[in-house]
């Protein structure tokens, strides 16, 4: 069974998409097939790993994308996968294995056009299309936008893990809060309609500090954190073993310019004035979470 994680905060520009694209590259190039699915209708992900050209296409027909399942008939979840997404700009391939399931701004429908049996919810429709291909790969991500409205579900109800990616600062804390707040709600109503096999709800197993600014000094937001995250532990509220990931990524102004280039970080040179190697630390922010998955399967 694929690994199933999205990456979600209440709070937003915290990185969420920029972390995940980066980690699904590392993931691939270490010889995993990975999955990544756009659920932002912002489309930043997808835009940055197709290009505007090729993206365009995808927005101007609203067919090849994540909302297209919705639309009666039109085309299943498999349809609409853009295989080895990553292209030089002379579309040759540059990193087979990551596929990526793209979104148009239509997704912003799902959330009051669309009408749904409530016997067949959203999320419950895109999950058994996902099980379909699910044998495809060795991860499933999914990026997510600042909140868990039905878009973002499509991606918790599915999911097993969820990592945080925060900030060092108080609003990152208090959108952590809020997350695992509307996430229990979400997986209390959403209870009746799991099935056996779909593993464990999705639950918090890390936070991620990103946009570490050289020299800056995090320990206390880092232990304001690790207190929050201590109690919900104890209050069962997250995963027991969830804790703040030894992998933080630097700030490093190489990572908007790869969004430019359209690729993800590890295939951009940069410069020690961009913040010199941010590649290690997406690279080692993968080996961790891959780490996690290993630890899991010795003690299955
Ligand atoms: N490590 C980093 N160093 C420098 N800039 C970064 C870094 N990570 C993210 N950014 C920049 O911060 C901005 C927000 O990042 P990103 O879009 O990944 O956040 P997000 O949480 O997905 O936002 P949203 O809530 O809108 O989806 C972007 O301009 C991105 O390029
Ligand atoms: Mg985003």
């Amino acid at each position: 069974m694929a690994r199933k994680i999205a990456f979600i905060n209440y709070k937003g520009g915290v990185g969420k998409t920029s972390l995940i694209v980066n980690t699904a590259a590392c993931l691939a190039k270490m010889g995993n097939r990975v999955l990544l699915i756009d659920l932002d209708t912002q489309s930043n992900a997808s835009i940055w790993l197709m290009r505007l050209e090729r993206w365009n296409k995808v927005n101007e027909t609203g067919e090849g994308a994540v909302y297209s399942i919705f639309d009666p008939g039109k085309q299943t979840l498999a349809d609409c996968i853009v295989q080895d997404v990553v292209e030089s700009k002379d579309g040759e391939k540059l990193l087979p294995g990551l596929d990526l399931l793209p979104t148009t701004f239509n997704l912003v429908d799902l959330e009051s056009e669309y009408k749904g049996d409530p016997q067949r919810p959203h999320y419950l429709i895109f999950h058994e299309q996902l099980q379909a291909i699910e044998a495809n790969y060795d991860y499933i991500v999914f990026d997510c936008p600042p909140n868990i409205l039905r878009a973002s579900q499509l991606g918790i109800f599915s999911a097993n893990e969820v990592y945080v990616p925060s900030n060092p600062d108080a609003l990152s804390l208090i959108g952590f809060t809020l997350l695992v707040e509307k996430l229990l709600m979400f997986n209390a109503r959403s209870a009746s309609f799991r099935k056996p096999g779909m593993g464990v709800p999705a639950q918090v197993e890390g936070i991620i500090f990103n946009s570490i600014k050289q020299g800056v000094d995090i320990e206390v937001p880092k232990m304001r954190m690790q207190l929050r995250l201590n109690q919900y532990r104890k209050a069962k509220r997250v995963s027991q073993r969830a804790r703040i990931l030894d992998t933080q990524v630097r700030d490093a102004t190489v990572v908007r310019r790869a969004v430019t280039l359209g690729l993800p970080v590890i295939f951009v040179s940069q410069t020690a004035d961009e913040g010199d190697n941010v590649s290690a630390d997406y690279i080692n922010l993968a080996a961790e979470i891959h780490k996690n998955a290993l630890a899991d399967a010795s003690v299955a």
